[in-house]
């Protein structure tokens, strides 16, 4: 059974020289993710640093390309040692078989999320780009194609977390970014709950970058978190 520290992803949109220090101010966080904004600063070594330390690497790129180009970008990045990986569901069933096939061959120890809706992502930006159906709608759809290509979870806003879990059970895991408590900013998010509420929800795992990242104590503030979740750790 993982504590509820063990279910925080602390994303590390940083720069590099944060980078070190900051996953050195976090004793108390395990799992770590890694995007394009660090990645392209530091490179692999962000992520054998935290190996070394002996931290969970979600390596956060949501791939969408064609079926090739995904497959080969996908087990190149696997096997720098991700323990989490993400494409996009929006990229269709064929294409995202060939990435669980590539990384099965290559990291099998890998873990495969789909993006479903961004957490940026509300109905009027969804229409904008041609979607009509609503965001639940949307992502349990999208949810259906991952499951079909053999994702292991997906990751959606907090708010579609109850009727993920009601069609697809345990067979998958939740991943969900878009984390505020009601007093914090909610920046560039429009789909957001407190790390509680996406537990209450059916999250497996929530993805939290600036309310860590960017606390004057990023520690207290992780900590602050974890209790507010009620974790009587
Ligand atoms: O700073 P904040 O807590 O908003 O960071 C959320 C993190 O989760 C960012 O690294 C962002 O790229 C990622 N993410 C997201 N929405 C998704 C998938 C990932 O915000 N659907």
């Amino acid at each position: 059974m993982k504590t509820l520290s063990e279910r925080i992803f602390v994303a590390l949109d940083v720069d590099e020289n944060r980078f070190e220090p900051l996953v050195k101010s976090l004793p108390s966080a395990t799992h770590f993710k890694i995007g394009f904004p660090l990645f392209l600063r530091i490179g692999p070594r962000g992520i054998e640093t935290l190996k070394r330390m002996g931290k969970k690497v979600f390596l956060d790129f949501k791939l969408f390309d064609i079926p090739n180009t995904m497959a080969e970008a996908a087990g190149s990045l696997a096997a720098l040692g991700a323990d989490f990986f993400t494409v996009h569901l929006s990229a269709g069933p064929d294409h995202i078989k060939r990435v669980v096939e590539k990384i099965k061959e290559t990291r099998p120890e890998c873990r495969i999320l789909g993006v479903s809706v961004l957490t940026s992502f509300n109905s009027s930006n969804l229409e904008r780009i041609g979607i009509t159906t609503s965001v639940a709608d949307q992502v349990l759809k999208l949810a259906q194609i991952g499951t079909e290509a053999g994702v292991d979870g997906i990751v959606s806003s907090p708010l579609e977390l109850k009727p993920l879990r009601q069609r697809f059970g345990d067979s998958l895991l939740y991943v969900t970014p878009g984390i505020r408590s009601a007093s914090a900013p909610p920046d560039d998010q429009k789909r957001t709950l407190s790390f509680r509420e996406a537990l209450e929800n059916g999250a497996s795992y929530a993805v939290i970058g600036r309310p860590i990242v960017q606390a004057e104590d990023p520690e207290r503030a992780f900590l602050s978190i974890v209790a507010e979740a009620g974790s009587g750790e």
